[in-house]
């Protein structure tokens, strides 16, 4: 197992429910999650929520253009730290950085006041793992911070919401269930498209949605 692995792992375990996750994402999964960017032509605006130790920042780095700027999001201080060290002093991130065309935000993403302002906001944030009014609060942050027709990305394990409702001791089932009532209704109204990624533990759905409603439109 390596070091950032570890370090991933003991956030797990001393805070499961920021945490959300025992492992870092497949590359496979971090793929899946950067479609959107990679298609696009222009220069463009990302933020990326919930980083970990990078292994998304890592191939957000691999498809940004000259002209593309980054702001990535973390909470948890031992990760970011993990970030400083790893993906953002290697390259291409380091001189994008060092060019300022990439920022470390080390706070939650509650605290992020921008409006109208990404293109792409690709997330690894464990919704499945907080509750509604966190969820709520958080969902309103990111589609304040979104231009007009930009991309929402995020994953969500398979299964995993299905099994918090019917198999979790009630406390959690009490938890999820509007979790999962929410982001249903999220998915309905506003996905634009679904990736299955097998090779990621566990497997994941990447899901991407444009909100057409958006709270920024004219
Ligand atoms: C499931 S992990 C995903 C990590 C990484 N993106 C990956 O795919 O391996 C969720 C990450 O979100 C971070 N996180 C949780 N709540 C957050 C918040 N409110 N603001 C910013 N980051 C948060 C956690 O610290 C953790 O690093």
């Amino acid at each position: 197992m390596s070091r950032n692995t570890l370090t991933f792992l003991k956030t797990y375990i001393s805070s499961p429910d920021v945490t959300g996750a025992v492992a870092p994402s497949s590359r496979g999964l971090a793929l899946a999650l950067t479609s959107p960017l990679r298609a696009h032509k222009g220069p463009a605006r990302i933020l990326e929520v919930g980083a970990g130790t990078g292994p998304v920042t890592r191939v957000i780095g691999e498809c940004m253009g000259p002209d593309d700027r980054l702001d990535v999001c973390e909470i948890q201080p031992e990760l970011a730290d993990v970030l400083e060290r790893g993906p953002l002093s290697e390259e291409p991130l380091a001189t994008a950085r060092k060019d300022g065309r990439v920022r470390l935000i080390r706070a939650p993403i509650q605290e992020v006041d921008a409006t109208n302002t990404y293109d792409f906001v690709i997330s690894g944030l464990p919704f499945t793992a907080f509750r509604l009014e966190l969820v709520r609060e958080i969902v309103d942050v990111i589609r304040r911070s979104m231009k007009p027709g930009g991309v929402f990305s995020y994953f969500e394990y398979i299964a995993l919401r299905a099994l918090g409702r019917n198999l979790s001791p009630k406390a959690t089932r009490q938890r999820v269930g509007p979790v999962s009532e929410f982001l249903d209704e999220m998915i309905a109204t506003h996905q634009i498209k679904r990736q299955t990624v097998m090779l990621n533990i566990p497997p994941a759905y990447a899901r991407h949605l444009v909100f057409t409603d958006s709270q920024n439109d004219e």
